[in-house]
């Protein structure tokens, strides 16, 4: 969703501001713009559309050694030049860029007008550029400081004033904002991947916490002007790992991340000796892990049918019940938090505003959160009272693959070690670590068949409606199959255990309704065949995902999948149906990377 970005050194910032822009990009927003201030005066350009578009329309007088801009997602007012950020107050002398949403603007805009000030656009976010305008204070700070006393609700906010030329002023509640420090230059993001090409020295923002940023250093404080003592830390990521590394897309590219970043999330953590996993950040020792009744996992999206998924593992594997729920539900139905349950929140960008509202939700009432997470100091990595990374490495395009790989993956992991604290013999602890180990190089081997996927995606992409069917560890693949499809090829996709299709769905199988089956060689192989015999019969079109050809001629395209240990079989099943659904959409013009009405991260609600 919307991104920010800021410089202040000696040189003109405008070349980072466009480049950073671009580099946010993928999180999805609707308009872009840019605030420079040079020799006192400010100077802004913003457009709907593309940062491409803006950039290419900038008049060269924007430019200088301060600069704000963003990537903007609508909230208040539609997308347009005008709602576009950044925003400033009458007099064109504060400019402002804001991610989050400000819950009393209507209560703050409604005083503003009353005292004769005449809004240029429908946002909340101009209700900041005038409340900064006309605070009192000697200071720049002490003026954002007052504004944002009046304002309710999330952001992450980057404020500069052009009669104090030498710095913006940024302050974080809710939604990341990031300090970049350079050699004699300071950058300011919402997100590392604007950054990581000029510097691997950041500082994170606190919730509640605002900087002072100039050329030469930064000051951090809260909202009632405590200083608060911040130091850079070194992110291990670089530029490279934002690069589509000669793919297409970045979709694509991360598809074939996914040995590599399985081994990342196994890295250090299998253990031989005692058939276990060593998980460093669960900091949650055995008896209490002994002490475990119960295991919930929220997500949203991808992560959510991952924890699905997880919890079919965690069940299987350790004995224990597990369930997952849509953590956007989670948070809102008063749910009853319960202290022998272990409550996990699943995150790639670990800034989902409904995971992290969930998080808040059970530790509110006491409860125990742990997160699974990618990126590393995110602000569900940091809520949670304990977490496992998933080390996939940055995930770019909008639609998950990775990191749902690895999420699994992580779940596995925790599932062993729960497993073996309570009744999970040796033999199988170390029967699952043979399982894991094998998983790069068998994720190789499905890469391998892409040729024969592509052309299987080519013959259903034409359908309007695809069927995602499977049964008990197949049905939660299915479901993130379907959602893969529909995210980036727009074709309307949907998932039902296989067991419910006589209950209803049936009725729609014609020949043009294509049908995707996983169907792995487990303990429901011969009830699976059923429902395909059913399926066939109809005339509708089949495509199996499993370990072998179902046989009797029933499938029309089979993709296979090496063995790998049952409990694991959903990992493997998972990769066709990503390229399948890559291969869909790219057979249809999608914007891959990008899908229409879709973020990357969605920080509001
Ligand atoms: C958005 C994305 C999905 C993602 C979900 C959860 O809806 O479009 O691809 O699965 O958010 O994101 P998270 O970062 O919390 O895993």
């Amino acid at each position: 969703m919307c991104g920010i970005v800021g410089y202040v050194g000696k040189q003109d910032g405008v070349p980072f501001l466009l480049e950073g822009l671009q580099r946010l990009e993928y999180r999805g927003y609707d308009s872009a713009g840019v605030a420079a201030v040079k020799n006192g005066t400010l100077r802004v350009h913003k457009a709907e559309g593309r940062v491409r578009g803006m950039a290419d329309t900038l008049p060269k007088r924007v430019a200088g050694p301060l600069g704000i801009a963003h990537t903007r997602w609508a909230t208040h007012g539609p997308p347009s030049d005008v709602n576009s950020h950044p925003h400033v107050d009458t007099e064109g002398r504060v400019a402002v860029v804001h991610n989050g949403i400000i819950e009393n603007a209507a209560v703050l805009r409604a005083a503003l007008e009353a005292d004769g000030v005449v809004f240029a656009s429908d946002t909340d976010t101009e209700v900041v550029a005038h409340l900064v305008a006309r605070a009192d204070g000697e200071e720049l700070e002490d003026r954002v400081r007052a504004a944002l006393r009046q304002v309710e609700g999330a952001y992450g906010i980057a404020v500069c004033d052009a009669t104090v030329p030498d710095r913006i002023v940024v302050a974080r509640n809710g939604s990341p904002v990031v300090l970049g420090v350079g050699n004699g230059e300071m950058f300011v993001a919402s997100d590392i991947a604007a950054l990581v090409r000029h510097t691997q020295q950041v500082v994170f923002l606190e919730d509640g916490e605002l900087a002072t940023v100039t050329a030469d250093g930064f000051r951090t404080f809260t909202l009632d002007a405590q200083t608060t003592n911040k130091t850079a830390t070194e992110v291990d990521v670089t530029d490279d790992d934002y690069s589509r590394g000669g793919h297409a897309h970045y979709l694509r590219k991360e598809i074939g991340d996914q040995p590599e970043a399985v081994r990342g999330t196994l890295r250090g953590r299998l253990d031989h000796r005692f058939a276990t996993s060593r998980l460093g950040g669960l900091e949650i020792n055995a008896r209490e892990l002994r002490a475990i009744r119960r295991v919930k996992i929220l997500g949203c999206g991808s992560a959510y049918y991952s924890g699905i998924a997880g919890a079919h593992l965690i069940e299987t594997v350790a004995r224990l019940p597990a369930d997952a729920e849509p953590a956007s539900e989670f948070r809102y139905r008063s749910p009853v938090i319960d202290p022998e349950t272990l409550y996990v929140a699943v995150s790639q960008s670990g800034e989902t505003a409904d995971t992290l509202g969930a998080v808040q939700e059970v530790q509110r009432k006491g409860g125990r959160v742990l997160g699974i997470v990618n990126v590393v100091g995110s602000s569900i990595a940091r809520a949670t009272d304990s977490g496992i990374y998933l080390h996939a490495g940055p995930e770019v395009s909008v639609a998950s693959t990775k990191a749902y790989t690895c999420t699994l993956t992580a779940f596995a992991l925790l599932a062993l070690h729960l497993g073996r604290v309570r009744d999970l013999g040796p033999g199988d602890g170390e029967r699952l670590i043979a399982g894991l180990e094998a998983l790069p190089a068998q994720i190789e081997e499905v890469l391998e068949t892409e040729e024969h996927i592509a052309a299987v995606a080519g013959r259903i992409a034409d359908a309007t409606s695809a069927f995602f069917i499977g049964r008990v560890a197949g049905f939660p693949v299915a479901l993130e199959g379907a959602q893969k499809l529909k995210e980036i090829s727009y074709v309307h996709a949907e998932a039902y255990p296989a067991s419910e299709l006589k209950h209803g769905p049936l009725a729609l199988i014609t020949p043009d309704l294509p049908t995707i089956a996983v169907v792995p060689d487990d303990q429901m192989l011969e009830k699976n065949r059923s429902a395909l015999q059913q399926v066939a019969a109809r005339g509708g079109r089949l495509v199996v995902v499993g370990h072998s050809d179902p046989g009797d001629g029933v499938a029309d395209d089979v993709l296979l999948v090496p063995r790998s240990e049952p409990e694991l079989d959903p990992i493997l099943l998972g990769i066709p149906l990503q390229l399948l659904a890559y291969h869909a959409a790219v057979a249809l013009g999608r914007d891959v990377d990008q899908p229409r009405n879709l973020a990357k991260s969605v920080t509001v609600e």
